[in-house]
């Protein structure tokens, strides 16, 4: 095995050159020394277009019985039915590092649950790419529960999609239960949950296998108090296993405290990658505009 054979090293030039060594990066300056881990993930100009379902030609509505001003407001609808695509991502190129955790901030429609969905691998790239080193889940969604099942049933095949073993699953099955809090409806059809109940036991569910980059949307990890308490332990759980957090929040709080970094997006562009405070405080101070 060459791998084993000591003189191979030997070969290998250990010693810099002053040639091989950029300007100004004198060894232990900041410029030689990164505190970020290797790269988790890449995204490369990147685009989303989705398709609108049933969106053809301008059809101006020229017949029936509408009266001239519904047939006027028909018609000006008729204007933005020519529109067949969205282009939701438009160019986004980043790279996130292991032990990195990154807030997206930006406007409603701006982009930012396309992102995510894209790189989670739930919509395919309309141009550019996504390379992701590991797993990758997106909370909340790539659990798909049943709710004819009970919560106990739909904890082993989340579990099982996660890719752990059903000896996996049961080890963390109070886990779970404790993390949704929801006692002992976990033995109940979901149907018979509060949608908090439900929203609870996907968010559990997702999170008992650690993945390597991990996904949050707001809209997906609302509740009370001790839920997200519980839900930023999460963050900070995968963090301490070197991977990488998103989080998508309303609370530029939650952006600071949680993110070291952060991209504002507006209108499927990133307009500012930085640290968080820096991001966040430039988009605090647009929104005020
Ligand atoms: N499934 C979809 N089909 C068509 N258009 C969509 C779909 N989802 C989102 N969009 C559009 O894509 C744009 C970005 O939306 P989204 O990613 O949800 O933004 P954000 O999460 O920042 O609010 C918006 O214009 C939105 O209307
Ligand atoms: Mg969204």
């Amino acid at each position: 095995m060459a791998g084993t054979d000591p003189r191979r090293f030997e070969e290998i030039d250990f010693e810099a050159d002053a040639t091989d060594v950029p300007e100004g990066a004198a060894p232990g300056s900041e410029a030689h020394e990164s505190p970020l881990g290797p790269p988790s993930l890449i995204v490369d100009d990147l685009h989303i277009r989705y398709r609108i379902v049933g969106a053809g030609k301008r059809q101006a509505v020229t017949d029936g019985p509408a009266p001239g001003r519904v047939r006027r407001l028909l018609n000006r609808g008729g204007q933005h039915v020519g529109a067949t695509e969205v282009h939701a991502v438009r160019g986004v190129s980043f790279v996130a590092h292991t032990g990195e955790s990154i807030g997206i901030v930006g406007r409603n429609g701006a982009g930012k649950s396309t992102l995510l969905r894209a790189i989670a691998g739930l919509i395919p790239p309309s141009q550019g790419a996504v390379y992701v080193g590991g797993t990758s889940s997106l909370l909340g969604v790539n659990a798909a529960l049943m709710s004819s099942l009970t919560g106990e049933r739909n904890i082993m095949l989340g579990g099982l999609a996660l890719g752990l073993t059903p000896q996996q699953v049961r080890e963390r099955f109070d886990d779970i239960v404790e993390f949704a809090g929801i006692g002992e409806f976990v033995y109940m059809p979901m149907k018979a949950y509060s949608s908090g109940m439900a929203a609870r036991l996907r968010f559990a569910i997702s999170t008992a296998a650690i993945p390597d980059v991990l996904m949050i949307d707001e809209a997906l990890a609302t509740g009370d108090a001790e839920f997200r308490a519980r839900s930023s332990e999460k963050i900070r759980e995968v963090k301490d296993h070197a991977g990488t957090v998103f989080l998508v929040s309303h609370s530029n709080k939650a952006i600071t405290q949680m993110c070291d970094r952060a991209l504002w997006i507006e209108q499927g562009e990133i307009i500012m990658d930085g640290p968080s405070d820096e991001v966040v405080a430039a988009y605090a101070k647009s929104l005020k505009r």
